[in-house]
């Protein structure tokens, strides 16, 4: 039974399995723990696009070879409004930067199969139950948990990150006084698919509609993903194929363009919510990814800002080890710069290209209005090129 380690992780989803990862490459010892399967973590079906800035952290940390295979360089989306598809061209715009498509399950698979190769098959621990986190405000914070097995673990810990997503047990175990949180809901949530349909786009589709918002992503050159705007109490079992693959092939009607349909295979509706904790640290416990900031869909910043955030922490957390705290001390701040940006981000372009139910017309002249300036503006589309190819502050 392990009753000590230098980092305890709660949450194997990508900022767990990274930070576990980049850890282990300085040779500081982890204890990574999961409440999911190692098969269910590999079959949820998010996020599909990464930065630049995200592509060189996995290389750098030598974790790109499918990656650098499979993934899908775009150097541009396309924003479709008012009956017209219009290319954003973020080479032209940013001098040269692109994103990749490469689905956040592959991440997952990759970061797995890579630190059970590394470290065995206890790196990391599947199924467990009952984590918790305590003595935060020490200098050996403690890890508790049960195994997939039913045994009770206690281990103490130099420093906790809590990786464990919006709903996870880290972020309720701050002191009630100590973080500012902000929220906003949206009146909308996406319906998701993953069809097994060659992608009918060779970059994505962003679709302005009076019915309601629709995207088209893509997994491979044969896997499409599809999202369309719903409403967010809407129930799944409403939706059969055929009415879903008619409302996409409506919201992104074009003369002389076909939706290429094809059979679904993952079906999910996903809430939308801007959240963000600060700070991201309170004494030897740092909150990583969700667990301390959630942001709507809409420009694919999750996972990135996930990834960002343990690139600091690893070697902050390094140095902490070392007796060094000066960047855990600027840990949060660090992060939350990069975190509000792409919080704006998002929210500026869920607000532009979503219906808002019940809204004046006035409302969609104004998201009409704002789309054609960023088509024919170089300084509104470069706003936005450099926004979704990752703006680091620093
Ligand atoms: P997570 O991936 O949530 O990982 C947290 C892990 O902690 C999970 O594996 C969870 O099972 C585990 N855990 C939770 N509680 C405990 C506990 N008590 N003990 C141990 N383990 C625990 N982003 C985009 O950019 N584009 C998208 O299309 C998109 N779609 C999404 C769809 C859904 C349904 C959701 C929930 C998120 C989506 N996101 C999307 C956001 C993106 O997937 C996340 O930002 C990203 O997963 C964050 O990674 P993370 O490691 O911080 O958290
Ligand atoms: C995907 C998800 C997003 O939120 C987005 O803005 C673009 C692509 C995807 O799942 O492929």
């Amino acid at each position: 039974m392990r009753s000590r380690t230098q980092v305890g992780i709660v949450g194997a989803g990508p900022a767990g399995l990274l930070l576990s990862h980049l850890l282990a490459q300085r040779r500081i010892d982890s204890v990574l723990v999961e409440v999911r399967s190692r098969e269910y973590c590999e079959a949820r079906q998010r996020a599909g696009v990464l930065e630049d800035g995200s592509v060189a952290v996995l290389r750098e940390a030598g974790l790109a070879d499918r990656l650098d295979r499979q993934g899908l360089e775009h150097g541009g989306i396309y924003l479709q409004f008012d009956g017209t598809r219009h290319h954003i061209d973020f080479r032209d715009l940013t001098g040269g930067r692109t994103v990749t498509v490469y689905a956040q399950t592959e991440v997952v698979k990759d970061l797995i199969a890579r630190r059970l190769a590394d470290s065995g098959p206890d790196a990391i621990q599947f199924s467990v139950s009952g984590s918790e986190v305590a003595d935060l405000d020490t200098d050996m914070p403690v890890l508790r948990y049960t195994d997939s097995s039913g045994t009770r673990h206690e281990v103490r810990c130099d420093a906790i990150a809590g990786c464990d997503g919006f709903h996870g047990i880290s972020r309720p175990s701050l002191p009630a006084s100590l973080p500012t949180t902000w929220e906003r809901g949206y009146p909308y949530a996406w319906l998701g698919i993953l069809a097994d349909v060659p992608p009918s786009t060779d970059e994505l589709i962003y679709a302005h509609h009076s019915d309601g918002f629709a995207l088209h992503s893509l997994r491979s050159p044969t896997v499409s993903r599809l999202y369309l705007q719903v409403d967010p109490d809407e129930d799944i079992a409403e939706w059969p194929d055929e009415r879903i693959w008619g409302e996409l092939s409506r919201r992104f009607e074009l003369p002389g363009w076909t939706l290429q349909q094809g059979p679904v295979l993952d079906k999910s509706i996903t809430p939308m919510r801007s959240f963000v904790c600060a700070p991201m640290r309170y004494g030897r416990l740092f909150l990583a990814g969700d667990a301390a900031h959630i942001v709507p869909p809409t420009g694919a910043k999750g996972l990135n800002l996930a990834l960002a955030d343990v690139a600091v922490l690893a070697p902050a957390l390094e140095a902490l080890l070392h007796g060094d705290d000066k960047l855990a001390a600027a840990y949060s701040s660090t992060c939350l710069d990069r975190v509000w940006r792409s919080t704006h981000f998002s929210w500026w372009m869920t607000t532009m290209l979503h219906r808002t139910p019940g809204a004046d017309a006035m409302t969609t002249q104004l998201q009409l209005s704002q789309l054609r300036y960023v088509v024919a503006s170089r300084a509104a589309a470069t706003s936005l090129a450099e926004n979704y190819t990752g703006f680091a502050v620093h």
